[in-house]
């Protein structure tokens, strides 16, 4: 596996919508290989999440997770996770706007409304369909990072700017962890 380099935002491959994944392609060695490099270039920077497309492949492969995680000290532990081809298929009345931030945008936080809790339904990496409720932080970064295989960054969805900035000036003033 490699590491990759995250592709930034004003590159056009984060705008671009990605294509599914053939499900008869999910074991071949190519995907396999674009799978374990998303999970080792997240895991080395520390992501929360990671789209495919960040790494510059523009297929709808996603994944996220991790035990501790220095970027949101508060969220707590979640499974490592890689969906596949994801849909959201319902989500909750309810939506939250919180703090959340990117790799591609790495110096900005913003707060961005959020569905609280979705049901989605994909494919995990060795092809089996799965279908999913999460809630709470984990459904912030299932959409985020669907947003993402949608060529959509956080930024588009701000709502009020009074809650965005840089990251180390929101800490400074107290505002995020
Ligand atoms: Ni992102």
């Amino acid at each position: 596996m490699n590491l990759k380099s995250i592709i930034q935002a004003g590159n056009p491959i984060l705008k671009q919508r990605s294509i599914d994944v053939p499900l008869d392609k999910i074991n071949t060695a190519e995907i396999q290989s674009i799978i374990d490099d998303l999970i080792f270039t997240m895991q080395q920077v520390h992501g929360a999440g990671l789209a495919a497309p960040q790494i510059g492949v523009p297929l709808r492969i996603l994944c996220y997770g991790f035990d501790y995680n220095p970027r949101y000290p508060k969220a707590s532990a979640i499974p490592l996770t890689v969906l596949i081809n994801p849909v959201i298929l319902s989500f909750s009345e309810e939506v939250t706007d919180e703090f959340e931030g990117c790799l591609s945008i790495s110096t900005l936080r913003a707060e961005v409304p959020r569905y609280k809790k979705i049901e989605v339904k994909a494919y995990d990496r060795i092809g089996n369909e799965i279908i999913k409720k999460v809630q709470d932080f984990e459904a912030k970064v299932v959409q985020h990072e669907i947003d993402h295989l949608d060529g959509i960054l956080f930024v588009e969805r701000i709502k009020d700017f009074t809650h965005f900035g840089f990251t180390a000036e929101l800490q400074k003033q107290g505002v995020i962890p």
